[in-house]
């Protein structure tokens, strides 16, 4: 049997005040729609059908990468409504899974144990108990504890508001039963809508069986409405992954002040301190140490390598017993071998800084090649860029940059040379010489200091 899945996504969204249609604002960086998408590819669901209804082109490129069925809703007429817009792409053995587009935290865990409900089952629902059930459709069981019904809130007796078993929106049935039950909905109810839910009820006067699961994490079910919902939600997505992480073995300073946004791989013994965040896709080594306030975007840290405070690694790779900052910038291209050291103030773009060098003060290296044990002295600049092309400058193995030196490129230092302080270097320096290249000291004995003017 085959898994069709309908994500409901067409509500307007009115309390986001946004411009943006509500299942694209974010969580981790990442749009809610597309956290959903994500688990249902993992469910390894055979469709995925959205329903949308505003800002569709918005929602077309932003989940371009996705092999997604549009399914337009032009009227939000109500959950049943939108289902009946993705009934043509549902073939009647399918299995249709039915989710909302602005629940972002949903499982796979979850989706699997409701998935496995319906197994046994016509239709499975998931369900959850709330303290406060208000504005929910509530979960209505007989004295055998079968569910009959659904009924939203608006339509509920005093004494159905008093269930806190409540409808998730999330259900899977058959494909055959759903078109058939959809096709008998009205919108006779207190909101003139064609509810999804009614179903239920059909589905129980049928004889047919429904059975229920619940969410391991009660949050996973909750939606998003407006902003300051999806706050408590990114929080609580935070606060998961800081979980996931400590268990994993890393130490974290404070699990509150911690940010994931995409993937973090880790080793053993890392310790991450507050206020880091890491972005896209990031490795860290066994030992690795990160300072506080620092940023790390797709980049892989090798074991033992120790990340000082206020540093931002962007599209790098370091090795291992690397050290880096604080208050280091590594740009895009940047490639440390083992024990390299990257001081405070240093900024680095696509270069390679070999074994051991050491780059530890305020310099800027960019579009270059550092042999191993190299030392660039503080405040040494690749000059890079002539105002149209980039060119490269090449440092041999165990060269020494005399501090404040300008590397005109393209330019080579071959192994062993020294730079004196303060040159600007602009032609080829051979292996092992010194070479110099600022203006020579004078000392002037007769020299008389300016006195003021009267
Ligand atoms: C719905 C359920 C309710 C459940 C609650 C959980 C119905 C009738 N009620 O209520 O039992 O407790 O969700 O949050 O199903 N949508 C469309 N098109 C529409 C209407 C809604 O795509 O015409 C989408 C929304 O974008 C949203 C989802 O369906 O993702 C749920 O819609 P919403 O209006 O929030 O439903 P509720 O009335 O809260
Ligand atoms: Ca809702």
């Amino acid at each position: 049997m085959s898994l069709s899945v309908v994500i409901l996504a067409a509500g307007k969204g009115t309390r986001m005040k946004s411009n943006l249609p509500k299942v694209l604002h974010k969580i981790a960086h990442k749009p809610m729609v597309e956290h959903i998408i994500n688990t249902v590819e993992s469910l390894g669901s055979d469709a995925i059908n959205l329903v949308y209804g505003h800002g569709g082109d918005m929602l077309k490129q932003a989940l371009s990468n996705y092999n997604v069925n549009w399914c337009l809703q032009a009227e939000q007429l109500g959950t049943g409504h939108a289902v009946m817009q993705a009934v043509d792409n549902i073939k009647d053995t399918d299995d249709v899974l039915v989710l909302v587009g602005d629940a972002p935290l949903i499982s796979t865990e979850t989706l699997n144990k409701l998935v496995s409900a319906k197994q046994n089952a016509d239709l499975a629902l998931l369900t959850v108990d709330l303290d406060n059930p208000t504005g929910m459709g509530r979960i209505v069981r007989d004295d055998t504890n079968n569910i009959e019904a659904i009924v939203e809130h608006k339509d509920a007796t005093d004494e159905q508001r008093k269930i806190n078993e409540i409808n998730t929106g999330m259900m899977v049935m058959g494909g055959a039963d759903l078109k058939r039950w959809l096709g008998n909905l009205s919108s006779d109810n207190a909101q003139n809508e064609y509810y999804l839910t009614d179903v239920i009820e059909m589905a129980a006067s049928e004889g047919k069986k429904i059975s229920s699961a619940q969410p391991d994490w009660h949050r996973e079910v909750e939606g998003v409405n407006n902003r300051v919902q999806l706050a408590s939600l990114e929080c609580a997505y935070q606060h998961r992954m800081a979980e996931q992480i400590m268990m994993q073995g890393a130490t974290l300073a404070d699990p509150h002040r911690f940010d994931v946004r995409g993937n973090l791989e880790i080793g053993n013994d890392v310790y991450i301190d507050i206020n880091a965040v890491f972005e896209g896709e990031v490795e860290l080594g066994s030992n690795v140490s990160i300072g506080p306030n620092c940023i790390l975007r797709n980049c892989k840290i090798g074991d033992n390598t120790k990340i000082e405070a206020f540093s931002l690694i962007e599209d790098s790779t370091v090795a291992e017993a690397c050290t880096i900052g604080p208050y280091a910038r590594l740009r895009p291209g940047t490639d440390l071998a083992e024990g390299a050291k990257v001081g405070n103030f240093v900024e680095i773009k696509k270069s390679k800084i070999g074994k051991g060098a050491k780059v530890n003060h305020l310099s800027y290296i960019g579009d270059a090649e550092v042999g191993a044990t190299a030392n660039i002295g503080a405040g040494t600049i690749t000059c890079n860029y002539d105002g149209v092309n980039k060119s490269k400058t090449q440092i041999g193995e165990g060269a020494f940059i005399g501090s404040n030196s300008s590397l005109v490129a393209p330019v080579e230092i071959a192994d062993g040379a020294t730079i004196g302080a303060g040159s600007t270097i602009t032609k080829k320096v051979e292996a092992n010489h010194l070479a110099i290249a600022r203006g020579k000291q004078r000392n002037i004995s007769s020299w008389q200091k300016p006195t003021k003017n009267k």
